[in-house]
């Protein structure tokens, strides 16, 4: 028979009690939020759907200028994500749909294209153009921080999903930046080399001021 030293019986006792380490930092939406991400619920106030995400089997309305519907499962949305750096979104293509010129500073967005055919591209730093046409089952990655778009390349809707490795990823797009803003129309002009006509024109479309 073997008999264990009393210290480590001793032991075995004493690591069970301490078996509450941080396992991770699900969001509380009801406390403030800090750089690094939301607060941590208490742990009596976790329940496992908040390790659940549900929203992203249903289609998302396209009826927009864009003619795009993004669900996005970030940690603003899907709790149990939060402090973990990676989240998802499911992006709906209508016929002509377009994810317009954008970036995340936080994340690197590897997208799967699961219906339909969806061209997509990005610039690097040295203005060099990565562009592909994908199919069904094509995955592609669109590296942190560069300018890319998706948009539908065929004629049938299509539909992607796209991982990233933050769970709040952030997204800027230029147009939006540019013509939905109250950034002077002459200043955009003067910075961007656009004719005052054509930025008074997108400004009207999106709603921009100035
Ligand atoms: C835990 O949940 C209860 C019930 O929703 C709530 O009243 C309480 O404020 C929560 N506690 C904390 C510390 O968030
Ligand atoms: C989709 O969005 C448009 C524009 O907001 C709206 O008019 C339409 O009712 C929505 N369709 C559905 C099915 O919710």
């Amino acid at each position: 028979m073997m008999i264990f030293p009393i210290s480590f019986i001793f032991f075995l006792t004493l690591s069970s009690s301490y078996a509450s380490v941080q396992d991770f930092c699900v969001a509380d939406y009801t406390a403030p939020q800090g750089p690094a991400g939301y607060s941590c619920k208490i742990p009596a106030n976790i329940t496992v759907d908040d390790f659940v995400y549900t929203g992203l089997g249903v289609a998302a309305n396209t009826s927009n200028i864009n003619n795009v519907g993004i669900t996005p499962a970030f940690s603003a949305q899907f709790p149990g994500l939060n402090g973990l750096g990676l989240s998802l979104l499911r992006a709906d293509f209508a016929v002509g749909g377009v994810s317009p010129i954008h970036v995340h500073r936080g994340a690197s967005e590897l997208i799967l294209v699961v219906e339909g055919t969806i061209i997509a591209g990005f610039i690097d730093s040295n203005n060099k153009v990565y562009l592909k046409s994908l199919k069904k089952g094509d995955t592609m990655i669109l590296p942190q921080g560069l300018l890319h778009f998706q948009k539908n390349g065929g004629d049938t809707p299509a539909l992607l999903f796209a991982a990233f490795n933050s769970e709040n990823p952030g997204v800027q797009l230029l147009e939006i930046a540019l013509f939905q803003s109250d950034f002077p129309t002459e200043l955009i002009a003067q910075t961007t080399l656009l004719d005052t006509a054509q930025i008074k024109k997108l400004k009207g479309l999106l709603g921009g001021t100035n």
